[in-house]
């Protein structure tokens, strides 16, 4: 291990059994044994940057809790990073709040399509693109990815017959994709979007891995500025949950690039009349975007060092 990932684990990883906590205390009720390795849920045994710390410490020790707003330091922060980190220039209007990018993707759905409706989800994918389809009572479209040579990938003129065939309104798309591992390049999601302007379909790109990029690879959001004529029919959802270690914290970003689309999705969920903002989720997203990218440094070369021992261990 080198001394990087040393310190970073040092100074960062922390136990959390016996703190409410999913992956290790819910082991025996979800799969009958007290004692596995959790590796079914996506968050993480590292400690938040002091940053992050310090400002919830801070707003304990004010004692109030009350409703709250994300300031302009907020958009500053998020904007600043989208820009540096996904070369995205991001518009405070473009952007609404939600719990969770789950819940998100949920309502859009319900939001842009009608029931009965198809909508595509390329699996194998983090199985709530399967629910969000289900259980708001669309129809399943399944795109089933091509593994090549070791590597996941899309035949685009079998997905445009699919298309065309199920007559798909929404396309579901997790980029970089989650269990594959894929980063999309530009070409490929340039490609994508001409299939989808072609047929009039809608766009969620559930970009919540975008900070974790192995050395030497490279995150292209949907909202990059050479894809910008596809923006009418773009969604990002993004959020600082899997990369700062914050899913409990509830906070999360819906951009909207479209004023159209965006008053058609503000009248879509004011039925569902959404809560006040997550206060301590606010504080911590902030902190993490002003302060947070040498811990990101830390994390990712420990990921990259976890990665190289699994292959050199188990795939060997
Ligand atoms: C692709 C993807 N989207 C969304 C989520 C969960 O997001 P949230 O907790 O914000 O609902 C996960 C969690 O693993 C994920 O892998």
């Amino acid at each position: 291990m080198n001394q990087r990932v040393a310190d970073f684990c040092q100074r960062y990883f922390t136990d959390r059994r016996g703190s409410n906590c999913k992956k290790w205390d819910l082991s025996q009720e979800l799969f009958g044994a007290p004692d596995l390795l959790g590796m079914w849920i996506a968050d993480m045994e590292f400690k938040v940057p002091e940053a992050v710390q310090k400002v919830l410490h801070e707003r304990v020790d004010h004692g109030v809790f009350g409703y709250s707003y994300p300031c302009p330091e907020y958009y500053q922060a998020y904007i600043k990073w989208q820009q540096e980190r996904a070369g995205v220039e991001i518009e405070p209007d473009w952007v609404r709040f939600s719990p969770g990018v789950v819940s998100s993707f949920y309502w859009l759905v319900q939001i842009l399509t009608q029931s009965g409706q198809g909508v595509m989800i390329m699996t194998p994918v983090y199985p709530p693109f399967h629910g969000a389809v289900k259980d708001t009572g669309r129809k399943l479209v399944d795109y089933q990815l091509q593994l090549r040579n070791n590597r996941y990938e899309i035949d685009f003129d079998a997905l445009e017959k699919q298309i065309v065939a199920e007559e798909v309104k929404l396309l579901i798309h997790c980029s970089p994709h989650n269990p594959t591992g894929r980063l999309w390049s530009l070409e490929e999601l340039e490609q994508l979007l001409a299939i989808c302007r072609r047929h009039q379909v809608y766009l969620i790109s559930d970009e919540i891995h975008q900070d974790f990029v192995a050395a030497g690879n490279h995150f292209v959001s949907a909202l990059d500025d050479r894809l910008s004529v596809y923006r009418d029919l773009v969604i990002v959802l993004n959020s600082p949950s899997k990369t700062f270690n914050l899913a409990g914290l509830l906070n999360s970003h819906v951009v909207i690039p479209d004023e159209k689309l965006g008053q058609a999705y503000d009248r879509g969920v004011a039925p569902y009349h959404q809560a006040s903002h997550s206060l301590m989720g606010l504080l911590a997203t902030q902190a993490a975007y002003e302060s947070g990218s040498q811990w990101l440094e830390g994390l990712n070369a420990t990921v990259d060092y976890n990665d190289d021992y699994l292959r050199r261990t188990l795939l060997a």
